[in-house]
C-alpha cells in the first residue's frame, strides 16, 4: 500500500447562500511539494487556503490531511502567512515567535516558565537569525520594514513545525528587490525543513519560478450569468518537477490573459 497523500481534496465545493465560490475541486498533494496557486481575483484562492487551514468547512466534498479527515479547527500542523498583518503588533519580534510555543506548551496561562521558556526563546532566536532578523529581536512590528515583517511572519509560522505551510500572496506588498530576497529565503527554508508549501500569488513568474506545481483556479464556464451561478475550479494543473513535460506556451498565454491585467 502506498502512503496517503499529504493533502487530498475530493469534489470539494464552497457555497455562500446561492453563490457558489468553488466547485468540483479534487486534487492530491504529495509531501514536499511546493504548490503555487494562481487565478483571477475572486477565483476563490484564499477560500481554498482557508479550507486547508480549517478556518472554513466545505459545503460538500471531502478533505483529508495525512489520510485523516481534516480537523475543523486550525492547529499547529498548518502554518499560515498572509500578505499583511499576520504578526501581533503589541509583541516584540522575539515574543511574536515564542508566542506559538507559549500557547502550545502552556495552554492555560499562555506563557511558559523557567527552563522551558528559556528553551523556547533560544529556539525562536535561532529561527529569527535564520530568517535574517538577529538584530531585530526586541523591535515591534511597526518598527520593521514590510520585508522584515514577512520574515517575522514566516518565522512565526515555522516555529510550530507545520506539516504544511500556507502562504497567501506573502510577497505581494513588497518591492521587487526585497521580493527576490524573499524568494531565495523561502526556497531555502522549503528545502532545509522538508516543507510542503501551498502559496497563492498573482505573479505568474513567481508561481512558475518557485513552484514544483502550479494550479490555476478559474470559472470553467462563461455563461452570461454575471458569473454567479458557477464556481471556480482547478482549470490547469502544471507539474514542474524534474522530468515533467514542458508547459505549452499557448496554454500559458491563455492563463496570462485570464489573470486580471491590473494584477499581472
Ligand atoms: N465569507 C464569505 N461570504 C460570502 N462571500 C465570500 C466569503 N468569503 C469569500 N467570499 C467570496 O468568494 C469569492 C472568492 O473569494 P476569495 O477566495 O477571497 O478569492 P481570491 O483569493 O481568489 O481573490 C469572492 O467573490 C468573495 O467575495
Ligand atoms: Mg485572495
Amino acid at each position: 500500500m502506498t502512503a496517503p497523500s499529504l493533502l487530498y481534496f475530493r469534489d470539494v465545493a464552497v457555497q455562500y447562500g446561492d453563490r457558489i465560490v468553488l466547485e468540483q475541486v479534487s486534487l492530491a498533494v504529495e509531501q514536499g511539494a511546493f504548490v503555487s496557486v494562481v487565478g483571477p481575483s475572486g477565483a476563490g484562492k484564499s477560500t481554498f487556503l482557508r479550507l486547508i487551514l480549517g478556518q472554513e468547512a466545505p459545503s460538500r466534498g471531502v478533505i483529508h490531511l495525512e489520510g485523516e479527515p481534516l480537523a475543523a479547527e486550525p492547529d499547529r500542523h498548518r502554518g499560515v502567512v498572509f500578505q499583511r498583518y499576520s504578526v501581533f503588533p503589541h509583541l516584540s519580534a522575539l515574543d511574536n515567535v515564542v508566542f506559538g510555543l507559549d500557547c502550545a506548551g502552556a495552554p492555560l496561562t499562555g506563557r511558559l516558565r523557567g527552563p522551558r521558556r528559556a528553551a523556547a526563546a533560544e529556539e525562536a532566536t535561532a529561527l529569527l537569525a535564520r530568517v535574517g532578523l538577529s538584530h531585530a529581536l526586541d523591535l515591534y512590528p511597526a518598527q520593521l520594514s514590510g520585508g522584515m515583517q514577512q520574515r517575522l511572519a514566516i518565522a512565526q509560522a515555522l516555529i510550530m513545525k507545520p506539516r504544511i505551510l500556507l502562504l497567501d500572496e506573502p510577497f505581494g506588498a513588497l518591492d521587487p528587490g526585497v521580493r527576490k530576497d524573499m524568494h531565495g529565503l523561502i526556497t531555502e527554508l522549503w528545502r532545509e525543513h522538508g516543507l510542503t508549501i501551498v502559496m497563492v500569488t498573482h505573479d505568474l513568474k513567481e508561481a512558475f519560478t518557485l513552484g514544483t506545481r502550479v494550479l490555476a483556479f478559474d470559472k470553467p464556464r462563461h455563461f452570461d450569468d454575471g458569473g454567479r451561478a458557477y464556481g471556480s475550479t482547478i482549470v490547469y494543473d502544471f507539474p514542474l518537477d524534474k522530468g515533467a513535460p514542458p508547459v505549452d506556451p499557448a496554454t500559458l498565454a491563455t492563463l496570462k490573459d485570464r489573470l486580471d491585467p491590473d494584477q499581472a
